[in-house]
């Protein structure tokens, strides 16, 4: 199919002679004198492609870029500056343009120009779709996971999202609470209604009663009119507790009662409200260790207990990690003008062998720096942050051809796997051995332990090393 081209420039020479060879290089052409026009032919045709000059009459070609980016934000734009205005050309690549060329120019170099931002075009088209098919075959509601233990967790939103039950999240930082009580919300009757997030980390009880139910106009110095809290703004919706061990105790009674009579009062308030709101808590704690240690109650813990959700960290599901991984640069891909689409075994490498502390949030920010670092369109290691790099294990260290041998010595060869790792950690830290115990993940006293043993020390590295 043909790619369709639109021209906007009141020059009538130069929008004839560039008409005459888009039309001759095979493009479908539609060539106009003014902005206005532009925008009225691209409320009812879709063009792969604008080229627009940027000195117009009425409405200049910055704000006809900035119009086609929030109407068909798909469409590539190449701006024509006049020679000596490239000031109107850094603007306009802020403003979303594709790219530019200084008039005079020749045809050949707006060609290839033109060529390029088709292609970037139908890589962007086609990660969007990728994108897609990876969230219908492997997601739910934006949540990507093939793992056993993901799956476990989509079985379990679907079974109650269209209930009203109260949902505890658990999960270390980044493992996606926020996203699964979004997708809890937005696929339960409710989601047309209200989802309302309150993080309950380091409130004090006087602002967290407020920010939960609301005050009366007076209730306290500097409560100058009546103020809505979050269960009223969550009537007909779902309210979203976060860190919800940071509760005070003396809070906890309070939230007890909402939880139970689904009623509250506004600070200093007399009126008992009621609402109809679901609630979804989440901790990175274990909440019921809290209770045992007296920092949380015992009754509100079984309250929001009905039904727990746990998010396994990222370390515990590697399997997940290349379709994140594919899935997250998809996301960022389009968003850059350098359409980076795969990634190199050694990158992947690294990305597997990392122990996520960030879990996913981490895993998309590494993914996000590695394509705004990447110059070609493959990530390589190098690309990747810093510490992920220096944390991977040596590929190829066990790489034992199996096929050769009949049998091996299990022992033996755990411990030369062992020694190798550690001789390792020693040259990547220069000795260092906090960062060591570190990088391998062990306490150091074992890490010492095992350094007598195989007899590493600073003298006989080298010798280690030939060995
Ligand atoms: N299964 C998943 N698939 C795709 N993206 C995910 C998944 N889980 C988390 N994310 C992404 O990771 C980031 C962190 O997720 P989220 O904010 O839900 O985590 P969290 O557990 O609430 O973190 P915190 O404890 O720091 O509040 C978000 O950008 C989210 O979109
Ligand atoms: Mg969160």
């Amino acid at each position: 199919m043909k790619s369709k081209i639109l021209i906007v420039d009141d020059e009538k020479l130069m929008r004839v002679s560039l008409e005459d060879k888009l039309i001759k290089e095979g493009y479908a052409v539609t060539s106009l004198s003014n902005a206005m026009e532009g925008l009225r032919v691209l409320q009812s045709e879709n063009f792969d492609a604008v080229i627009t000059d940027v000195r117009l009459p009425k409405m200049d070609g910055i704000e006809f870029l900035r119009e086609i980016k929030k109407t068909s934000p798909d469409t590539v734009v190449i701006i024509m500056t006049a020679y000596g205005s490239i000031e109107n050309a850094v603007i306009a690549m802020k403003e979303g343009a594709y790219d530019y060329v200084t008039k005079p120019f020749s045809l050949e170099e707006l060609m290839i120009k033109l060529q390029k931002a088709l292609k970037h075009k139908d890589v962007v088209a086609e990660n969007l779709l990728l994108k897609q098919q990876i969230l219908s075959q492997y997601g739910h509601h934006n949540m990507i996971g093939k793992s056993a233990a993901m799956k476990y967790v989509f079985e379990i939103i679907n079974a109650v999202s269209h209930r009203d039950t109260t949902v505890l999240i658990q999960g270390e930082s980044g493992t996606g609470k926020e996203l699964t009580a979004g997708a809890i919300h937005y696929t339960s009757n409710r989601k047309d209604g209200p989802f309302i997030k309150l993080s309950c980390a380091a409130l004090n009880k006087e602002i967290l009663e407020s920010e939960l139910f609301g005050h009366e106009k007076g209730a306290f110095t500097g409560a100058v009119k009546m103020r809505r809290g979050r269960f009223e703004l969550a009537d007909g919706g779902t309210i979203f507790l976060d860190d919800v061990d940071d509760i005070p105790l003396e809070m906890q009674v309070k939230l007890l009662r909402v939880l139970q009579e689904r009623e509250f009062e506004r600070v200093g308030g007399e009126d008992a409200l009621s609402v109809n709101v679901r609630v979804i808590c989440a901790t990175k704690k274990d909440l019921k260790k809290l209770v045992q240690e007296g920092g949380f109650r015992e009754d509100l813990y079984y309250r929001l207990h009905v039904v727990i959700i746990h998010l396994p960290p990222l370390r515990e599901r590697r399997e997940d990690i290349p379709l994140l991984v594919n899935y997250f640069m998809k996301k960022y891909a389009s968003q850059q003008r350098f359409a980076v689409h795969s990634i190199s075994q050694e990158a992947l490498h690294v990305l597997s062998e990392y122990h996520w502390p960030g879990n996913i949030r981490e895993l998309e920010n590494a993914i996000e720096h590695a394509i705004a670092f990447c110059t070609t369109d493959m990530i390589m290691p190098k690309d990747l942050p810093e510490n992920l790099r220096e944390e991977a294990t040596p590929s190829g260290l066990f790489s034992i051809e199996l096929s050769t041998i009949d049998s091996l010595d299990l022992q033996e060869t755990l411990s030369e796997a062992e020694r190798k790792l550690l001789v390792w950690a020693y040259q990547k830290t220069s000795g260092n051995q906090v960062r060591m115990s570190e990088i391998l993940r062990i306490p150091r006293t074992t890490l010492q332990n095992k350094l007598v043993k195989y007899n590493i020390s600073k003298t006989n590295i080298r010798a280690t090393e030939q060995a």
